[in-house]
């Protein structure tokens, strides 16, 4: 499975590559990039990824209990325009419309997550909180009573919902088995009606989409929540191995590639830092919430993920790899950090941004413990790890999963004084929580790199490189995956429903410096788009779009935009740079077959 062997010479014509940094990263995202499938190593994967949560809706079906985000979600103001996921994209009952246009795409991969509570729901007694909710926001919903053994002491929670389990079986095996479930009728019928012509393009189809699965994406069963408080609480951990446990055991004969946690970094600083995502635990000067500590909370949520990941790790490489044999990875936000000055200080401050955000996660995965320069400057706030937990750490992700959307400037806040006075910083770096760094998207009121649609994701194609040989020369060039990389159109450009040349752009320029890594040494074995279609962006709701499919947000109907087509033709390695040469070949659109049948 790792034997991709980089074979081809990358071509890349971007009209810079000496000058100063930041001339060199507006060049190559506004000028011509051609890259090219056959640039990247043979056995390299192609994917595209989506979440659970922010795709599926039907959030009360089939025995699915309420998750942490379905509640949070109600509680008014927590969401842009008070939108809610409670539909989402509908993917839970169109997934085969979305399998076949990721056949029509030619991706190698998926990757995509579980939801927790759909799998395990458990008998979910409520809340007075929720019952309020539930009543006001539901019409009806339904409590799955557990019929199986329970342990309330803190592992073991729930029982397995054997709808949710069918419906990751049935993804899997679309995805394996090109589109079609031999024995479901409904999907017999619904592959007839489908356009003649896509079926019949079935050369143009890839052999099969290998599942690329994350088991935890930001969404667990409220019961955890409000039994001991998710993630700050180590009785999570047991919870999180079980879930594992039971994805393996269902769905490991057919997954090869898995991975445990999705973004612990940006989870916990959203979670129990800002307060902006759920459970909404924070402190001043972080933000004003009910209760939290965002000194310390984060610390303790994310010892508590690092530690599940390494059980999970352990229960996988003992009881499933050897049958099994896939590998198991984690998934790190990773911005990059650039100095705001040339001062030395901002230097080691870019340093201590890397080490506060990336290495928090990835040191203990791969040595066993935290980074030397956050028990510098924590002290005994940083949890310690008993060594018999350093030895299961250590050494307990075959892969480093990065998620890299833009690059930040890193200013010291040790040595001089940091006032956050624009939109693009954040409040709170002068605390050791923040590393004493300060990160903003703007020198003397420029930006780093373009805007996007998202507060903090400016465009800076070259960051890709640079983060991924930051991981390269920190973690002795584990094996890589870019597991999501993608561009949000800014809001209310209406010419990028479909016509969004930008993300072409961006992904064009981010793929060359990624096939420069590579070329360079980096062992990076796949790149997945994010996203498929536009999707439920957490606390910015639908009013952010990542998507190369556009989601009607009426009729759901899925379109293609230009930027899929880009993506196929780049898959089938015609020429990047028109479009128009390759597009005989034909994308699944979900309004044109709809009209074709009717
Ligand atoms: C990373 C997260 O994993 C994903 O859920 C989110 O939508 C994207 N970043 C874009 O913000």
């Amino acid at each position: 499975m790792w034997k991709g062997k980089f074979s081809s010479s990358v071509t890349i014509v971007v009209l810079i590559l000496c000058a100063a940094a930041n001339s060199i990263v507006k060049a190559s995202f506004e000028d011509e990039v051609d890259i090219k499938r056959s640039d990247f190593p043979d056995g390299f994967l192609f994917g595209a990824a989506t979440s659970s949560y922010q795709v599926e809706g039907a959030n009360l079906e089939d025995g699915r209990s309420l998750c942490n985000w379905d509640v949070f979600c109600h509680i008014k103001g927590s969401i842009a325009n008070g939108d809610s996921a409670d539909i989402a994209e509908d993917h839970y009952h169109r997934y085969m419309e979305d399998i076949e246009i990721l056949h029509s795409l030619g991706v190698d991969a998926y990757r995509f997550s579980i939801s927790w509570s759909r799998v395990l729901p458990s008998m979910h007694f409520l809340s007075p909180f929720e019952r309020f909710h539930c009543s006001c926001f539901f019409l009806s919903w339904v409590v799955v009573f557990d019929k199986h053994t329970r342990d309330h002491g803190g592992g073991k929670f729930g029982g397995v919902n054997q709808a949710g389990i069918l419906f990751y079986n049935k993804i899997i095996d679309s995805l394996l088995s090109r589109g079609a479930m031999p024995n479901d009728y409904l999907i017999q019928c619904f592959l007839l009606f489908k356009q003649i012509r896509f079926i019949a393009d079935n050369s143009k189809f890839s052999a099969g989409i290998e599942p690329f699965v994350t088991i935890h994406h930001f969404d667990y069963p409220q019961e955890l929540e409000d039994r001991y408080g998710g993630w700050l609480s180590h009785l999570m951990q047991e919870d999180f191995v079980h879930f594992a446990e039971i994805c393996f055991q269902s769905f490991g004969d057919r997954v090869k590639y898995w991975c445990t946690i999705n973004e612990p970094n940006l989870f916990s600083e959203f979670a129990y830092e800002r307060g902006t995502y759920p459970p909404a635990h924070c402190s001043p000067p972080f933000g004003n919430c009910s209760t939290g500590n965002s000194d310390v909370e984060p610390l303790i949520a994310v010892h508590n993920m690092l530690l599940g990941h390494a059980k999970t790790v352990k229960i996988y490489r003992e009881r499933f790899k050897s049958e099994q044999r896939g590998v198991v990875g984690i998934v790190v936000h990773s911005f990059m950090y650039k100095p705001l000055t040339e001062d030395k200080r901002d230097k080691e401050a870019a340093d201590r941004a890397l080490a506060f955000n990336i290495a928090w996660i990835l040191d203990p995965v791969v040595f066993g413990d935290y980074p030397p320069e956050m028990r510098h400057y924590h002290g005994s706030e940083l949890p310690k790890f008993a060594s018999e937990e350093r030895i299961i750490l250590r050494d307990s992700t075959d892969f480093i999963g990065i998620n890299h959307y833009a690059t930040l400037y890193a200013k010291d806040c040790i040595y001089s004084s940091c006032i956050c006075n624009d939109s693009s910083c954040t409040k709170g770096s002068d605390r050791a929580i923040r590393g004493f760094v300060y990160t903003a998207a703007e020198r003397d009121g420029v930006p780093i790199g373009e805007p996007t649609g998202m507060a903090r994701f400016f465009v800076v194609p070259r960051g890709m490189e640079e983060i991924v040989e930051y991981a390269k020369k920190r973690y002795l060039n584990k094996p890589m995956f870019v597991t999501e990389n993608g561009y949000s159109s800014p809001l209310n450009k209406v010419e990028d429903y479909h016509h969004d040349v930008k993300r072409i752009n961006y992904l064009k320029s981010y793929l060359a410096f990624l096939a420069r890594a590579i070329r360079n040494g980096a062992d990076v074995r796949g790149y997945f788009l994010w996203t498929l279609m536009d999707d439920f962006e957490w606390v910015n709701g639908y009013s952010v779009r990542f998507g190369i499919y556009r989601v009607d947000p009426q009729t759901l109907n899925r379109t293609p935009k230009l930027s899929a087509s880009w993506f196929r033709n780049f898959l089938s390695n015609c020429s990047l740079n028109y479009v128009e040469s390759c597009n005989s070949i034909s994308l699944m659109n979900t309004d044109e077959s709809r009209a074709q049948s009717e």
